[in-house]
C-alpha cells in the first residue's frame, strides 16, 4: 500500500497523555500509583455553569452554530477580557473552537507557510513543537534554565531571528515552569517582535492562576503589539472545564476571519451546548475562580517547601499555573533504588517503578534535567507522593 502522510507519521504522541495512560493501567491492575501527570484540575465544574449546560440541552441548543462560535459567547469573552485584563476586543476579533489546543493549531495553520520558522522558548508545553511541525513549519527552540527563571531575553530572541522567522510563541504563565513574564519583560520582547515584523501567539490559558506577581496580557501593553498578537485562552483551566472543550482566540480581524474559514471546512463549530455553558462561565460570578486559585496556592506552598527541603532535588517557586518543574540533575550518575540515573527519563521511570509516583519527564518539554509534577490533585495525594519521593531518594522503595 502507498505510504501514509510523512508529516502525520513524524508526529510524536503526547508524553503527558502517555504517562496518564500508563498510571491508569497500573491503577487498573490494582497498583497504588499516585499520579501527578494530569494537566487538569481535580475540581468539578461550578454548578451555575453545569446548570447552563443542562438548560442548553433542554432548550434544544442542538443545532450548528457559526463556525467561530455564538455571538453571546463572543460578547461574554470580550467583556471578560476587558474586565479582567483591560483588553479591548469586539466580537469580530474572537474565534471560539473546541479547546485552546485546537485554537492554537488553527491559529498556526492560518499564519504559517511550510518552511516558516517559529521561535519556541524551552521548556515548552508539549503540543507546540508538534503543532508547528504539523503545519510544515520549523520550530526554533530557545533554551532557558533556572538562571533566567526560564525566561528568554530580548537579546536571545533577536539572535534567533532569521529571514524565515514568522512568529514567537509565549506561554504566560508557563506550563511546565510556572514562570510569569512581567510587564517590563513583555515590553522589551515586544520591541523586538515589532521591529522584526513578527507575529506573537500568546497562550494565556493559566492567566487566572497566578500566585506571585501580576499577570499582564501582552496585547494590553502596546496597541502595536496587539495588532500582531493572537491571544489563546479558554475555559479548561480557569473554570475546571477541560472536558467541555471550549477555547478561543482573540486577535486581529484578518487572522480571526481566516481561522473562521478554516474551521468551516474542518471541525465546524464547537459544541453548541458547551458554548452556552461557557457564556455562564465568562459572564457569571467569578468567585469560583478565586476559590480554586486559593486552593492551588496552598498546595503550591506545601509542595515547594517540601521539595526544597530535600537534598537531591530542587524547584523554583512557580509564579502561576499548577506545575512544579523539579530539577533532578543532582541525581545523575548515581543509583537510586538499584536503578542507574543518567537523565530525567531514567529518574521518572525509576520513581514510577520503585516509588509508585507518576510524573512527566522533562524531555517532552525540552529539558533533560527536570520532571514535571502537576499539583492539581488533593493535598493528601501531594503529601503521599512527596513522602514516597523522599523514600525513593533515600533508596527505600515503596514497591
Ligand atoms: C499551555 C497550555 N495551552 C493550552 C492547553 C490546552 O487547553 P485546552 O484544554 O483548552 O485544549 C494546555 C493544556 O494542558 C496548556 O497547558
Amino acid at each position: 500500500m502507498k505510504s501514509l502522510s510523512g508529516v502525520a507519521s513524524a508526529i510524536k504522541p503526547s508524553a503527558t497523555l502517555a504517562i496518564n495512560a500508563l498510571s491508569q493501567e497500573l491503577k487498573a491492575q490494582g497498583v497504588d500509583v499516585v499520579s501527578f501527570g494530569a494537566g487538569e484540575t481535580d475540581f468539578y465544574t461550578p454548578d451555575h455553569i453545569k446548570k447552563a449546560g443542562i438548560e442548553a440541552i433542554e432548550t434544544n441548543k442542538s443545532y450548528y452554530t457559526a463556525s467561530s462560535g455564538i455571538a453571546p459567547l463572543k460578547k461574554a469573552i470580550c467583556d471578560y477580557l476587558k474586565a479582567s485584563f483591560g483588553l479591548e476586543y469586539e466580537n469580530k476579533n474572537i474565534c471560539v473552537s473546541s479547546g485552546a489546543k485546537h485554537v492554537l493549531y488553527i491559529a498556526m495553520r492560518v499564519m504559517l507557510n511550510p518552511g516558516d520558522e517559529v521561535i519556541l522558548p524551552a521548556p515548552y508545553w508539549v503540543t507546540y513543537e508538534e503543532a508547528i511541525r504539523m503545519c510544515g513549519a520549523v520550530p526554533v527552540i530557545l533554551r532557558t534554565d533556572e538562571s533566567t527563571r526560564f525566561k528568554i531575553s530580548p537579546e536571545q530572541l533577536q539572535a534567533a531571528i532569521t529571514g524565515k522567522t514568522k512568529c514567537l510563541i509565549l506561554t504566560n504563565p508557563s506550563n511546565p515552569t510556572g514562570m510569569l513574564y512581567s510587564e517590563e519583560e513583555l515590553r522589551a520582547l515586544s520591541k523586538v517582535i515589532i521591529d522584526n515584523d513578527l507575529y506573537l501567539i500568546d497562550d494565556e490559558i493559566y492567566a487566572t492562576l497566578v500566585y506571585e506577581g501580576k499577570f499582564v496580557s501582552a496585547a494590553a501593553i502596546d496597541p502595536e503589539l496587539a495588532k500582531r498578537t493572537v491571544i489563546v485562552n479558554g475555559v479548561s483551566k480557569t473554570y475546571a472545564m477541560t472536558g467541555w472543550r471550549i477555547g478561543f482566540a482573540a486577535g486581529p480581524q484578518p487572522i480571526i476571519k481566516l481561522m473562521d474559514t478554516y474551521l468551516s471546512h474542518s471541525t465546524g463549530n464547537a459544541s453548541n451546548i458547551a458554548q452556552y455553558a461557557s457564556v455562564a462561565a465568562y459572564a457569571g460570578d467569578q468567585t469560583c475562580v478565586e476559590n480554586m486559585r486559593r486552593e492551588f496556592a496552598k498546595r503550591r506552598e506545601y509542595f515547594v517547601s517540601r521539595v526544597n527541603a530535600m537534598d537531591k532535588v530542587s524547584c523554583l517557586p512557580p509564579d502561576g499555573a499548577f506545575y512544579i518543574f523539579m530539577n533532578v540533575s543532582r541525581t545523575f550518575g548515581t543509583t537510586l533504588c538499584g536503578e542507574k540515573i543518567e537523565n530525567a527519563d531514567d529518574f521518572a521511570q525509576a520513581l514510577l517503578k520503585h516509588g509508585l509516583v507518576a510524573t512527566v519527564p522533562g524531555a517532552a518539554f525540552g529539558s533533560q534535567s527536570h520532571i514535571r509534577w502537576s499539583y492539581a490533585t488533593s493535598i493528601e495525594n501531594i503529601k503521599k507522593g512527596l513522602d514516597r519521593l523522599e523514600k525513593f531518594l533515600n533508596n527505600e522503595p515503596t514497591a
